[in-house]
């Protein structure tokens, strides 16, 4: 099975482009702009892939907000690019969502969002990665369309650091860190995202798939469950979203689970506490006793 995977140096890219081996071509950002349709249908015909991954996107939350052309030139218009040029080969197309095209305001904790719940985004890239599910979906039947969230991997991303690095890093320096206890969401290891998503491909899995480690917390309760494994001593104040402090909105509660994969026969991902301790160990950020 040949596939492509656009973004492949990215977070979930490199953990991609490991977990399929030899299969696997990458294309990065100086090898293919995904807001090109034209060269995206010419760079996809050339390589005859049985799969395109795009992770390409623009997900600064807060910039989206300042330029929602940009937002929706790659969340949706560049994710129909890559579905459409990936229909013209013959290749199925794999596309990453978010658990930002829900709200959930008022919802109560511990009844986490499925594939059949209503999106309600409440900020710009929420809604271009909405628009981009649906174009996807509309410009290839063959298309995996996989909502996920709060993603940390080995590999290192652009912006150089995980939420759990960065909390060991501000842990250690000052002992102390402020988390916000007011938003729920299921952090995901880009570990077993890459190996799910490969397990989709080959059961010729179609249409919308939850894919999040099990379980949900804050991400006051996420900072906790760093400190408790790597063994790092912090002061933990516990603080409240302000409105209006960052640019977009956030959402109070988007923990995500799903409905889909156990009849797809593929197993859940295991929970969001096991992975993370898989990952702080990874890296090498568990203190020694
Ligand atoms: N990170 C999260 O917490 C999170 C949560 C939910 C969903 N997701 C979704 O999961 C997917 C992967 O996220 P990630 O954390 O792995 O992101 P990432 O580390 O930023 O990787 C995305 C890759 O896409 C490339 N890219 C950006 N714009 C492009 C364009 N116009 N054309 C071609 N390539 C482009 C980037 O290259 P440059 O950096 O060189 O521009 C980067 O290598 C994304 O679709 C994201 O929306 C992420």
């Amino acid at each position: 099975m040949r596939t492509l995977v656009i973004g492949s140096s990215g977070q979930l890219g490199q953990d991609l482009m490991q977990r399929l081996g030899e299969g696997a071509f990458g294309l990065t950002h100086a090898d293919i702009d995904v807001t090109d349709g034209v060269g995206v249908s010419c760079i996809v015909r050339d390589h005859e892939p049985d799969w395109v991954i795009n992770t390409a996107a623009f997900h600064r939350v807060d910039d989206c907000e300042m330029n929602p052309a940009l937002a929706f030139a790659v969340n949706a218009v560049g994710a129909a690019n890559v579905a459409r040029a990936a229909a013209e080969a013959g290749a199925g197309v794999v596309f990453y969502s978010t658990d930002y095209v829900f709200g959930g305001e008022g919802r109560p904790r511990h009844d986490p969002h499925t594939e059949s719940s209503l999106p309600d985004p409440y900020n710009v890239y929420g809604v271009s990665k909405l628009a981009g599910e649906r174009m996807v979906m509309n410009a290839n039947p063959r298309h995996l369309v996989i909502r996920t969230a709060g993603l940390y991997g080995v590999a290192t991303s652009r912006k150089g650091w995980t939420f759990p690095e960065l909390m060991v890093s501000k842990g250690r320096a000052d002992g102390w860190v402020k988390v916000v206890t007011d938003q729920a969401l299921s952090p995901t290891y880009t570990h077993d995202l890459a190996e799910t998503t490969q397990a989709l491909m080959e059961r010729e899995a179609r249409g919308l798939f939850h894919l999040t480690n099990e379980g949900e917390c804050s991400w006051f309760e996420f900072a906790q469950a760093t400190f408790d494994i790597t063994g790092i001593a912090v002061n933990m104040e516990p603080s409240a979203t302000v409105t209006g402090e960052r640019r977009a909105r956030r959402p109070p509660y988007s923990a995500l689970t799903s409905e889909r994969l156990a009849e797809s026969g593929v197993p859940r991902l295991r929970p969001w506490r096991v992975a993370l301790e898989h990952y702080l160990n990874a890296k090498g950020l568990v203190e020694a006793h």
